[in-house]
């Protein structure tokens, strides 16, 4: 546990001085349209290294690699399938990161020793200017402590990780407020291996069928999708506002549009009273943080409609619950 303050930085201002610190080696959290990274430099091994202690993260849990533009991919990896190309051209910048071979410049500690490399074009200003700023490749996973919430303003950062980060680029609350999709394109039919902010109706109208194996596990994919993931430290329930009281003691409710009448709700986050999944995604994690400071014994979270970024809302909300079986 650390218990000092990073340096927290003015997402526009601060970028020349993170720029620097990721050039040295260091550690800076920083905004991307979906929530906020904990960056390397994806070309410096002990750099990367520092990553996987600064979250506690498990040295087989892969990294996501940022570049500040599609053109820099080329650049990196060489040439792409076809597949990959199109869903690039389409979909970056944007949530939507994908799977290429690693090349020879990015160290096997970033993949987890695995030959391939997920990388991704984040659609955030502050974001690529950093990352151009720093002229190197940018690994960065979420900038949470393994295994929980991730964060989706400057202040979950330094909450939930410290002084192990060096800089926080605050860029006020993200935009998505939910990770990335993560699809493999490699062969010609794309493999969805983590639903996220990037609709799975969205990629079939680019490229026609795909297949969805969220529920995945195995080696090369990981933490998105363990089944215990995303979880708020008090005990979650995926369920609706009906559901017997667990424990007797103060109680939240996380609701998709309208907060229950009844119940004796100790805490109430509606996550958008317009129904609207894109509007109740950006305010997720940031509704479950704040149940979680409620100091309530239980939080009974209810479904949203599975359809668009629902499906990676009700993921999300499995994988919370599945900590607390
Ligand atoms: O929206 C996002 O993707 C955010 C922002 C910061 O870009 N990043 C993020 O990273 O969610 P993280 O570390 O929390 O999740 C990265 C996940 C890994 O846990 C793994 O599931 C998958 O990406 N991944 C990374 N490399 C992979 C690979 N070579 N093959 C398959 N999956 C991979
Ligand atoms: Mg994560």
């Amino acid at each position: 546990m650390t218990t000092g303050s990073p340096r927290v930085l003015p997402a526009d201002s601060g970028i020349a001085e993170a720029a620097a610190v990721l050039r040295a080696g260091g550690l800076v959290a920083f905004p991307t349209e979906t929530v906020y990274g904990l960056g390397a430099n994806a070309l410096d091994a002990r750099a990367a290294a520092r990553i996987f202690e600064a979250k506690a993260r498990p040295s087989f849990d892969p990294l996501i690699t940022h570049l500040a533009d599609a053109a820099d991919l080329p650049a990196l990896v060489g040439a792409v399938p076809p597949v990959v190309a199109a869903l690039v051209e389409r979909f970056w910048p944007g949530p939507l990161t994908l799977i290429v071979d690693r090349p020879a410049a990015i160290p096997p500690i970033v993949t987890s020793g695995l030959d391939t490399m997920a990388v991704r074009v984040p659609d955030e200003p502050a974001a690529r200017a950093l990352i151009a700023a720093a002229g190197v490749p940018v690994a960065a996973p979420s900038a949470n402590r393994f295994g929980q919430l991730s964060p989706t303003r400057a202040e979950h950062v330094v909450a939930g990780l410290g002084d192990a980060v060096d800089v926080v680029l605050d860029g006020g609350p993200t935009r998505c407020g939910i990770e990335s999709t993560i699809v493999d394109a490699r062969g010609d039919r794309p493999v969805v291996l983590r639903l996220g902010a990037l609709p799975v109706e969205a990629l079939v109208e680019a490229v026609g069928e795909v297949t969805v194996r969220p529920g995945s596990s195995g080696r090369p994919v990981a933490p998105g999708t363990l089944a215990a993931h995303y979880a708020p430290r008090t005990p979650l329930k995926f369920g609706a506002a009906e559901s017997a009281p667990g424990g007797g003691g103060r109680r939240g409710f996380l609701a998709f549009r309208e907060a229950p009448t009844a119940g004796g709700w100790a805490a109430v986050e509606v996550l958008s009273p317009e129904g609207d999944l894109t509007a109740a995604a950006a305010r997720l994690f940031d509704a479950l943080h704040r149940l979680d400071a409620a100091g309530v014994a239980e939080i009974v979270a209810e479904p949203v409609p599975d359809v668009g970024v629902g499906r990676a809302i009700n993921d999300r909300l499995r994988r919370a619950a599945a900590t607390w079986h």
